[in-house]
């Protein structure tokens, strides 16, 4: 079957489309019906079945007679540490896992927050949650406290498991007292934590709060998997929004195995036993969707990877686990083939290893630039693949789905909609627009299985966020177009989400940390185009009228306070005072004309501006740092 067949299949009778590919998990109670309309534009899939994600990613493979398969590889060169662990191994220490939260009474339906750097352990602790029913959060490792603070309270979890640290090169990142500002400055106290105690940094236990990973195991009667409805949440994962409360979105049981399953082949192209490579991290949802749960549900051995794309120890990394461990599909963002392009543009760490178990890549997270796609094309020569997805879809709504047929790849786009996803570009008004041209993009309603149903406690948010700009349609916040072939290219967000070095952060959010500076008056966050990382975060302060501190000290502290309060992950390294900011009449600051200005691209005076001598300021601050040289 061709591309056009499946996706005409899907669009024909949704409903079978994806009954059928439910027939591929294990049912602990069939779903009688694919969808069911909640009203008001809500949708659930598969809600009235009964079903166990850890026994689909897990046991069932051993039962299958597939237990001594590997299931996770961990490869860690930061800790020099290579360790395989088979199926059945998986189900024992999973299963006792699950047991010993279940004896200090975690239940289906309670919260479990997650904390923990690259290490098996993490998907262990995800699959051990969703083993009893749990929902579990996971907390990216490169947020601040505070940030972990927010999550808490919202989560409310009766555990949180965590690891002592983190490894990033050259630094420690000392876990356990992050986790233990956090729990100080959340509202929400935790009944215990669970610490993996690392040998790297052995932390310090809270006598009554905290249990080791190992001691509170031992002797413990292992756990069954535990049937949950199919509208049963699976986890909870925080994402950037446009302020700097985070959105929880929260993916259903068996909308999720039904989807992830699904695109294993039709999209990633590999069969069970075969091995799958996504280097992400479990704090992101890559990592959920493509380091621990499809690669499992669909029965292929998953690598685990504590590792930069270079400097651990060269730019020959990735082709050197791809090599060893005979990775067949791999997946990483664009950011990652730049920085190895970078150190290696001739691919002479390439030619050092025989990669010619791969077959294909995948890059997302970030617009993947024709020159790297060409890049690595060249070097590895296979098909470099871009898809686009969200945290909120958990898989790809538009992709060059490899299993079905491979489809002519035209740089810049991540090709077709994938079944499930009916893609609109619509104008403001919410009219489709012509092939070419540009527009938001929105999915017409349903979404399919494995997205986002709603968001955690937060129904209103979600329906503000997503359904009320466009009725009938999900708005996806980015921008674009559809070509004559119904190519999908993905141009820009539509909102204050940026995009740095594949990580999501919300410029609203680092406005909220910069504004609460004593001397700062007024201020805005941008994110300019960056070679290596997409895009970087500038912070462009206006100081109090009484503030007569040095400009280098102002913004060296908010430097330091966005690193503190949201984490190193944001990258926020710099910051302009300056005397005004570019507003409209109406007092809208002028984020996209500063935006153009930085990247020296062409931009129009806009009509509405207040004071157009302002952006001339704004050019001469940016110069002085680099910025706004064409
Ligand atoms: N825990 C703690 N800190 C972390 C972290 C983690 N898990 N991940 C990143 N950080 C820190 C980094 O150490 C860095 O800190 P620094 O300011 O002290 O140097 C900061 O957060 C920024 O990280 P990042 O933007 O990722 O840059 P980097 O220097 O770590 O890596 C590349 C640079 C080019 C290697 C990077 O672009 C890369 O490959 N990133 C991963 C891309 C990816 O997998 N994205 C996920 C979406 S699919
Ligand atoms: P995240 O939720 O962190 O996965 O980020 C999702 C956002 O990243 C999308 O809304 C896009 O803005 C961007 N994105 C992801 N994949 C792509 C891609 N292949 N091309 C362009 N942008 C992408």
């Amino acid at each position: 079957m061709s591309y056009q067949d499946v996706y005409e299949r899907w669009k024909n009778d949704p409903e079978a489309f994806w009954m059928q590919a439910a027939e591929a998990i294990d049912w602990h109670t069939p779903p009688t019906k694919a969808l069911s309309d909640k009203g008001d534009h809500l949708y659930e899939w598969f809600a009235d079945a009964k079903v166990n994600t850890c026994w689909n990613a897990v046991d069932r493979h051993v039962e299958a007679g597939r237990g001594e398969q590997t299931a996770i590889i961990y490869d860690s060169p930061i800790t020099h540490t290579k360790r395989e662990i088979s199926y059945v191994e998986l189900r024992n220490r999973v299963a006792t896992l699950a047991g010993a939260l279940r004896a200090k009474g975690i239940e289906k339906g309670d919260r479990v927050i997650i904390y923990m750097p690259m290490v098996p352990e993490a998907l262990e602790a995800m699959l051990a949650c969703s083993r009893l029913g749990a929902i579990h959060s996971v907390v990216f490792g490169g947020f601040a406290s505070n940030e972990l603070a927010v999550r808490i309270d919202d989560a409310k979890p009766k555990a949180i498991i965590a690891a002592s640290c983190g490894l990033e090169p050259g630094r420690v990142v000392h876990y356990k007292p992050l986790l233990d500002e956090a729990i100080d400055l959340a509202a929400h106290k935790p009944d215990f934590c669970v610490i993996f105690q690392r040998e790297q940094e052995v932390a310090e236990l809270k006598e009554g709060r905290d249990v080791n990973w190992h001691g509170f195991q031992y002797g413990v009667e292992p756990a069954e998997c535990v049937p949950v409805e199919g509208n049963h949440p699976s986890y909870i994962l925080y994402t950037s929004g446009t302020t700097g409360q985070p959105k929880g979105v929260i993916r259903h049981t068996a909308g999720q195995l039904v989807a992830l399953n699904w695109t294993m082949k039709n999209i990633y192209n590999v069969d069970p036993g075969d091995v799958f490579w996504a280097a992400s991290d479990v704090g992101w949802v890559v990592g959920h969707s493509y380091i621990c749960y499809a690669p499992l549900i669909h029965g292929n051995t998953t690598i685990v990877f504590e590792g930069k794309p270079v400097g651990t120890p060269d730019a020959g990394t990735f082709w050197r686990v791809i090599s060893e461990h005979n990775v067949k599909s791999f997946f990483t963002a664009p950011t990652a083939f730049r920085a190895v392009k970078r150190e290696d543009p001739a691919g002479e760490y390439v030619a050092k290893y025989d990669t010619s178990c791969l077959k294909q890549v995948y890059l997302a997270g970030e617009r993947a630039d024709p020159d790297t796609i060409v890049w690595a094309q060249e070097q590895l020569k296979v098909p470099v693949i871009d898809h686009w997805w969200q945290t909120e879809t958990g898989w790809s709504i538009a992709a060059n789905p490899l299993g079905i047929e491979e489809l002519p790849i035209k740089l810049g786009s991540p090709t077709v909609p994938m079944p499930g996803y009916d893609i609109e570009i619509l104008d403001e008004g919410g009219h489709p627009v012509a092939a070419g041209e540009l527009g938001a993009i929105a999915i017409k309603l349903p979404l399919p299985p494995g997205t986002l149903p709603t968001l955690w406690n937060a129904e209103d948010r979600f329906k503000s966020s997503y359904l009320s700009h466009f009725p009938g349609y999900y708005e996806t916040g980015d921008a674009g177009m559809k070509d004559e072939d119904g190519y999908v290219y993905i141009m820009a967000r539509t909102d204050d989400v940026i995009n740095v070095a594949g990580h999501r952060l919300s410029t609203g959010g680092m406005e909220e940390v910069l504004a609460g500076h004593p001397d700062v008056a007024e201020c805005a966050v941008i994110g300019v185009t960056d070679q290596l990382k997409g895009q970087m975060p500038i912070g462009f302060l206006c100081l109090n009228a009484g503030s007569n501190r040095p400009h280098d000290e102002v913004t060296k502290e908010v430097v330091g306070l966005v690193r503190s309060k949201i984490g190193p992950v944001a990258a926020f390294k710099l910051a302009l005072v300056v005397d005004r900011l570019p507003k409209t009449r109406s007092g809208k600051i002028l984020r996209g004309t500063m935006v153009s200005i930085a990247d020296g691209t062409e931009w129009k005076m806009p009509a509405t501006i207040d004071d157009p001598t302002i952006l001339d300021e704004i050019t001469e601050a940016l110069r002085t740092i680099g910025y706004a040289s064409a």
